[in-house]
């Protein structure tokens, strides 16, 4: 087995199907598979014939977080110079991946555990199998929930949630992570695949260059006042109108306005 084969990925119909691909270590993160994994998304991103990724785990975990010997022993072993290395590339993986340029679904068939909210949260929509187990066992080993994750349960739960899940270690399933909203939408195991192709094809409908604008608008107006925000949005359309060269939203309107092609209340125009 090559070291390139801890990630696999096909493209068909416009969706990059992008897997963890170490599912007899249930797909924890080594510092192999988060390089890889940059190159991957480097590979995917300004593909003409990629317009979703989706993000799923081999076998029977989406991920069981950081490698514990990989990640964490083996390059504390190597001293500072080591961990902040594959912290970097982690890190650095997670955050290509929260700027995506195309949307992300994080589609989560099993075990996510620690680390794996990192890339969870990467992800703009989540899709879970109703079995899936969502849990932050970090406190377990004894350490705090670190590289962002504490941010990203704070940041997607209610307080009391975030405290639960991070001081008691407990799971939670599929279920109740999408009651917490911690994923959009939860659903038998083997309809997850048929219901995460179902939400890329909708998202394949619409203006990419709004989607991307857009999902990076979510992320960054959460921590601006009102008035960065609302500036920033006014910015930001003119930069994506810029940035379309098809003049998308005049054609919406034509399409809504003069053809009557469609209704824009019930959904998208014709790209
Ligand atoms: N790091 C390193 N190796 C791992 C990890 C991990 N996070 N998770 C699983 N593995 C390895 C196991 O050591 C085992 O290796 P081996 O076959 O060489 O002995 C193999 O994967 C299979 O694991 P099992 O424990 O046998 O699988 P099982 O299906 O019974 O249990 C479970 C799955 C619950 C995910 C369990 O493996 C587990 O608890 N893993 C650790 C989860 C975790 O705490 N992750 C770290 C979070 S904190 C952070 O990411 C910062």
């Amino acid at each position: 087995m090559s070291e390139l084969d801890v990630v696999k990925y096909r493209v068909e119909d416009r969706i990059a199907w992008v897997y963890f691909s170490r599912p007899e270590k249930r797909n924890a993160m080594s510092p192999t598979l988060n390089r890889r994994m940059a190159e991957v998304l480097d590979e995917l991103e300004f593909r003409d014939d990629v317009g979703v990724l989706v993000l799923g785990g081999e076998g029977t975990a989406w991920s069981a977080g950081m490698d514990l010997k990989e990640y964490f022993r083996e390059t504390e072993a190597q001293g500072l110079k080591g961990v902040r290395k594959s912290q970097r590339e982690s890190y650095g993986w997670f955050r290509r991946l929260r700027w995506f340029q195309k949307p992300t679904i994080a589609m989560v068939n099993g075990w996510c555990f620690g680390g794996g909210f990192g890339p969870l949260f990467a992800c703009d929509l989540a899709i879970t199998a109703d079995d899936a187990k969502f849990g932050l066992s970090e406190i377990n080993w004894g350490i705090l929930p670190g590289g962002g994750v504490t941010k990203v349960v704070v940041d997607l739960l209610a307080m009391r949630d975030a405290m639960w899940l991070t001081l008691t270690g407990e799971l939670i399933d599929g279920r109740k992570a999408a009651e917490w909203r911690l994923v959009n939408e939860s659903v038998p195991l083997d309809r997850l695949e048929a219901r995460v192709r179902e939400v890329a094809q909708l998202l394949l409908t619409k203006n990419p260059v709004a989607l991307k604008f857009a999902k990076d608008a979510i992320r960054r107006v959460g921590t601006m006042t009102y008035d960065e925000a609302e500036d920033y949005l006014v910015r930001m359309q003119e930069a994506a109108n810029f940035h379309d060269k098809s003049d998308g939203r005049k054609e919406g309107i034509r399409q809504f306005i003069d053809e009557k092609s469609y209704k824009p209340g019930l959904g998208a125009y014709d790209l």
